[in-house]
């Protein structure tokens, strides 16, 4: 299949990825700052906390002692290896929105295997990270055949629409879900039901509501990490585009939101002040204490998941929690 605005790159003969036209990348930092962060309420997608930088320092986040999230889903995903593969059959083809080299990426291989499949692969992401990341599956699994595709997930999974017809295995892990605001996710994930023919399965990764003080500790960890990924995106606007941030002069603050069920994320300004953001043609004219919105993180609970599953048509076959209900991971069918 050729596809238009796409290059297409052979890395080896398991290994190809077709990367959208670089000219064609949308929502810009600039045009950012102008539509959001230029006027009150100011915020900045976080899209934008993914530099270089601020992937490594998500890296660092989920390691933290702080942060349960990734070691909770990464036990759930070995802990179902067995129970999960028999979802799954020799056909399926293992669709991830996400780049995905990680461990749990591994487990979910480790279920397709069990079922004797696992031998495609197909991740979707708009960051280059795919290029290097998901190369290194090759050799501890001999018999997979990765095509990588760098773009939107939407424009991700209309390709893979046209592939052939294996059933997919689409998992979207991480909680990713929870940083779009609750009309973004019920589209997206109405997206994905589009995308999925009748023998298509999901499985979706959420963090769980549980009690503030750990919510609070797991985005305000001691040793600072999650802020520096907070601040870094000022960092990235004087990098990117010649402004002139006095990131010293700005704070992370992180509470949760408990009627809305979620850590919401902001940069604080300590002090009246103001930024050029010569390369959005912006000056900034902050006040004390005036929150900059960088993110949410929404928690769920088993009703919601549910609610949100029939809102879009999708059935639940499985969820799955730790035992104390941190995390979960849901199974679900057309
Ligand atoms: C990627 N995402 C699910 C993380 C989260 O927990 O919402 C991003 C993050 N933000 C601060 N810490 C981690």
């Amino acid at each position: 299949m050729v596809l238009l605005n796409h290059l297409q790159c052979i890395v080896s003969e398991r290994f190809r990825y077709t990367r959208l036209a670089n000219n064609l990348k949308q929502d810009s930092l600039a045009e950012a700052v102008q539509k959001k962060l230029r006027n009150a309420p100011r915020s900045i997608p976080p899209m934008f906390f993914y530099d270089h930088v601020g992937s490594q320092l998500f890296e660092e986040i989920c390691s933290l002692p702080e942060y349960y999230q990734t070691r909770t889903e990464t036990a759930i995903l070995r802990a179902i290896r067995y129970e999960l593969s028999r979802y799954l059959h020799e056909q399926f083809r293992l669709v991830e929105l996400g780049s995905g080299s990680s461990v749990k990426t591994r487990c979910v291989l480790d279920s397709l295997q069990d079922a004797g499949a696992g031998s495609e692969y197909v991740p979707i992401d708009i960051s280059d990270a795919l290029e290097s990341g998901a190369g290194s599956l090759l050799d501890d699994y001999p018999k997979l055949r990765i095509t990588g595709i760098v773009d939107t997930y939407e424009h991700g999974l209309s390709i893979v629409r046209h592939m052939t017809n294996s059933p997919n295995l689409i998992i979207f892990l991480g909680s990713s879900l929870g940083n779009m605001s609750a009309s973004e996710s019920i589209s997206f994930l109405r997206t994905i039901r589009v995308s999925m023919k009748d023998g298509d399965l999901l499985l979706l990764g959420l963090d769980l509501d549980k009690d503030v003080a750990t919510l609070e500790a797991a985005y305000n960890d001691t040793q600072g990490v999650t802020a520096r990924f907070n601040l870094n995106i000022l960092h990235r606007l004087n990098r990117e585009l010649n402004a002139n941030f006095d990131v010293s002069k700005f704070s992370h603050y992180a509470p949760y939101n408990k009627s809305e069920k979620r850590i919401e994320m902001y940069l604080k300004s300590e002090k009246d002040q103001s930024v050029d953001i010569p390369g959005a043609n912006t000056t900034l004219y902050l006040k004390k204490d005036e929150l900059i919105h960088t993110e949410n993180s929404q928690k769920y609970t088993i009703p919601h998941i549910q609610t949100m599953a029939d809102s879009v048509n999708l059935k639940i076959k499985r969820i799955w929690h730790d035992a104390t209900k941190k995390f979960s991971v849901t199974l679900m069918s057309t």
